[in-house]
């Protein structure tokens, strides 16, 4: 008998079909939603664990723009980011979840989206993204984003909202306090959105559902 690790636990268990019926139904009307303490506890305190732990060189600098442009800009944004992969149980727990939703999304949407990226991000005290969109029409197969949150105890005064605004014309937005699972879902192509600037270390995965357009020759091809 060995220790109990994550790979014992059937975290299939833990998806609501509610959960997910409530993400599907806000993209039909809105095209975004978001869900408090949407993760199950004991994946959203793994995945908490092994962002925390990981080591200074396994976190590199984020960039903006494609690989073949990567560009390193202070002015725009200032976290750090590594890509998650199935290696360990942890990683491979979030990509389960990630899985269930996409194929609940296409089989309720028809969505048609085909494979995921995804990676940790860290924003240490200061740090920031200033308003992007993850997308551009025509441009990119990246369709869906979904954001979720590693921190506990998290108060409107410690800064490092998500504000996701509905067009560019919207000033105000809705801001999204980047608490422990938390789960942000909104259309890649269609929501401007920024993080201000975090007062304490700040943890999250961003992640991309993308459409296959390996039939139209890739433009903006997966890392
Ligand atoms: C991104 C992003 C939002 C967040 O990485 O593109 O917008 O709240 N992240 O971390
Ligand atoms: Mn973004």
């Amino acid at each position: 008998m060995g220790a109990i690790d994550l790979s014992d636990i059937d975290f299939s268990h833990d998806y609501p079909q509610s959960l997910f019926a409530k993400i599907a139904s806000d993209l039909v009307e809105q095209g975004y939603s978001i869900q408090l303490q949407a993760l199950p506890m004991q994946m959203t305190q793994a995945l908490y664990e092994q962002v925390t732990q990981l080591h200074e060189q396994e976190f590199s600098r984020a960039g903006i723009g494609r690989k073949d442009e990567f560009q390193q800009n202070q002015f725009i944004r200032r976290d750090e980011i590594c890509w998650i992969d199935g290696s360990t149980a942890t990683g491979q727990s979030w990509l389960d979840w990630t899985a269930q939703l996409q194929s609940y999304l296409n089989q309720r949407l028809f969505l048609g989206l085909f494979s995921f990226e995804s990676h940790y991000a860290h924003y240490a005290p200061g740090d920031f993204y200033k308003c992007h969109f993850d997308a551009f029409r025509g441009q990119s197969n990246r369709v869906l984003t979904v954001v979720t949150y590693l921190n506990h105890n998290w108060q409107k005064d410690d800064g490092g909202q998500m504000v996701l605004y509905r067009h560019q014309g919207d000033v105000e937005g809705t801001q999204i306090l980047p608490a422990m699972g938390t789960v942000a879902v909104f259309l890649s192509e269609e929501f401007p959105h920024e993080v201000l600037p975090a007062m304490r270390d700040r943890y999250s995965i961003a992640g991309w559902y993308r459409l296959n357009n390996s039939l139209s020759g890739r433009i903006d091809p997966p890392r």
